[in-house]
């Protein structure tokens, strides 16, 4: 029987604990703020802005909102972004992915001051989290070490596989473990023998986009199994990438979906946010 890692409850803490830093920050004349830009009509896109949005609120963070339409161009977006690097009045610039088809995202990202670039993505950022300097980090993986901290699970020493290589969850996953002194592996599709190398993991990060992939022969007894993946079922219900029934029996502790990885991805962007403000300054 696994421990199941309550991600709802250590997301609150997080905001909660942003919330007050505002609140801090407030006193001193200081205000913390983050800019959303949206293009296009993608549904899955427009709930996680709002969610983006209710968070900025439920801290104390003033959002401002770019809906801009399909056919935005890629220049007038750039333009935007250039606009809101010079304003000292915004912390955090926040471009939600996907963009629409005939919008370059490496051109995009790349143009996001590295200072307000609150998703970790831009190269500058992501640079600085392979050689352990201090920059913004992709909000998931930041977000998959406060579980396990929080949860009291060491990782120092620890056999950690990363089931995934993408940039923003993967390989940052893999960095971030590293630094917490992890041994550190990352799988992928070309991976001979994948589950030779997850029967090996103490703790064991999927993002490998598919449901229910993972299930008890991937897993060895006792270990820790963070699962980021996110899907709709065609009954309704949300499951991620880990068969869940099958692997809680075998596992230490396990994320559930929904409740697990996901609610943590907002909270550190609005950690993100708040260190935005030092970051600048
Ligand atoms: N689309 C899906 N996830 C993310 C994210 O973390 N940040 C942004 N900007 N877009 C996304």
């Amino acid at each position: 029987m696994a421990k199941i890692i309550d991600g709802k409850a250590i997301s609150l803490s997080v905001k909660d604990e942003v919330k007050s830093g505002v609140e801090e920050l407030k006193k001193q004349g200081i205000e913390v703020s983050l800019a959303v830009i949206l293009v296009g009509n993608d549904p899955a896109s427009g709930v996680y802005v709002n969610n983006k949005k209710k968070a900025c609120e439920y801290c104390g963070i003033r959002s401002l909102s770019y809906e801009l339409p399909e056919d935005t161009s890629e220049e007038k977006l750039l333009e935007l972004i250039d606009e809101l690097n010079g304003r000292d009045d915004v912390n955090g610039i926040l471009v939600q992915l996907p963009l629409p088809s005939g919008i370059n995202e490496d051109r995009v990202l790349d143009a996001i001051s590295p200072l307000k670039d609150v998703d970790g993505f831009h190269p500058v950022n992501v640079g600085k989290l392979s050689i352990g300097k201090k920059g913004f980090v992709s909000c998931t993986p930041a977000g998959v070490i406060q579980l396990l901290k929080r949860s009291g699970i060491e990782i120092s020493g620890k056999e950690c596989v990363v089931i995934g290589r993408s940039n923003i969850v993967g390989k940052p996953m893999a960095m971030l473990l590293l630094k917490e002194n992890g041994t550190v592996t990352v799988c992928h599709s070309r991976t001979a023998d994948l589950k030779e190398v997850t029967k090996r993991a103490d703790i064991l990060v999927v993002a490998i986009g598919k449901p229910k992939f993972v299930d008890d022969s991937y897993v060895k007894d006792g270990a820790v199994v963070i699962d980021v993946g996110i899907h709709r079922q065609d009954n309704g219900k949300l499951c991620g990438d880990v068969d869940y029934e099958k692997v809680e029996p075998v596992a230490s502790y396990i994320t559930p979906v929904p409740g697990g990885v996901g609610p943590m991805t907002i909270a550190m962007l609005m950690h993100n946010c708040l260190d935005s403000v030092n970051i600048n300054a």
